[in-house]
């Protein structure tokens, strides 16, 4: 049974499509997210880098291909990303020699970018990752990014705003990872508590969710779902997926693994070839929890989104490690359903 059929009038249940299947190059990709899945996001084909490499050469073919592809299935199309400081040609924010752009040039490219891309898919995208990651982790609210020097705190709302006049009917979200978390909450709640009080259109917040086994605690989860829901706004789940490496195998030290030899990094990788059924059951487990608590609060939570369908295609192969594997997703590299395909889908 398609787990979009499980799913029906509590909340959307999407996945992401790469370059590769937006361009008809991933029939595997593309058969295994039109049939399960209700919402359709683009890996990388809307980001600002992608979709406006140079001043106004704009590259509509991959979003158009998922557009098409969602109407065809009944899936809900998702847009990603319009302002983000990766992922983002360097002419569009910064100025000569490293300084700052100019306020108002910078305003200009912003507001010409959302307006043509939002423009653009006016009426066909249904839901907006307006402005992703602009909370910094370490202190002060905002990220000290290319936008945030050029323009002012005032990005973010200047951001919406553009979004919102371009398709007044479109979900605009705030995104970002570990906002779901102690030490990053309480900057999300800040900046979009400022953002309601100043009337700027922001419907939802979009948690990342980039999870492990061991991380995050679950009730803390909870709560910063419940604060969301308590300013008014959706929450949306946006690029769920949880490894399954333990904590040592993963992000810390990149530069001390690059350095690492194959052999060295194969080391670090418990799992090459198939995934050992224990690990393949806990990683169930927790997605049932995962989907259990989502369940609870599916009247706060409009959708919630894998960053991936199958292992094969995850974007934690190779990051942050090169040659480094990790088995995140409900589908396995053959695209066949894992034990947690069928805890999510069984959830309740
Ligand atoms: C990732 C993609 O999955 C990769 O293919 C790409 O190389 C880098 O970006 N947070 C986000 C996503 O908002 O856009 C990122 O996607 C994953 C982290």
């Amino acid at each position: 049974k398609p787990l979009k059929e499980a799913y029906k009038g509590k909340f959307l249940v999407g996945t992401i499509l790469g370059v590769a299947a937006l361009q008809g190059k991933s029939r595997q990709d593309t058969e295994l997210a039109t049939t399960h899945f209700s919402a359709i996001t683009p890996e990388n084909s809307l980001k600002p880098e992608a979709v406006q490499p140079r001043e106004g050469e704009f590259r509509f073919a991959e979003g158009d291909k998922l557009v098409e592809l969602c109407k065809s299935c009944g899936a809900t199309a998702i847009g990603h990303t319009l302002l983000w400081h990766a992922q983002t040609g360097r002419w569009m924010f910064e100025g000569k020699e490293g300084k700052p752009l100019d306020r108002e040039l910078a305003l200009k490219r912003m507001r010409t970018h959302i307006g043509t891309v939002v423009g653009h898919y006016k009426g066909k995208i249904a839901q907006w990752d307006v402005v992703n990651e602009a909370i910094n982790d370490g202190p002060g609210t905002l990220r000290p990014s290319p936008w945030l020097k050029a323009v002012g705190d005032d990005f973010i709302a200047e951001a919406f705003r553009a979004a919102h006049e371009a398709d007044p009917k479109a979900t605009l979200i705030y995104n970002d990872y570990n906002i779901e978390l102690n030490y990053k909450r309480p900057k999300a709640v800040e900046l979009v508590k400022g953002l309601l009080a100043q009337k700027v259109p922001i419907h939802a917040v979009g948690i990342q969710c980039h999870w492990r086994m061991d991380n995050p605690n679950f009730t803390e989860v909870e709560e910063a779902i419940k604060e969301y829901a308590a300013l008014g706004l959706k929450v949306m789940i946006t690029e769920l997926d949880l490894g399954v490496l333990p904590t040592k195998y993963q992000g810390a030290d990149i530069s001390f693994r690059q350095q690492m030899t194959p052999e060295q990094q194969a080391v670090m990788n418990p799992y090459t070839k198939e995934l050992p059924d224990a690990v393949a059951q806990a990683h169930a487990e927790r997605y049932r929890l995962a989907f259990e608590m989502f369940l609870r609060h599916q009247k706060t939570i409009g959708r919630v989104t894998f960053w991936g369908t199958h292992d094969g295609s995850s974007w934690l192969d190779n990051f942050p490690i090169r040659g480094r594997t990790d088995y995140p997703l409900l589908f396995d590299r053959q695209g066949k359903t894992k034990p947690a395909f069928f805890a999510v889908q069984n959830a309740t």
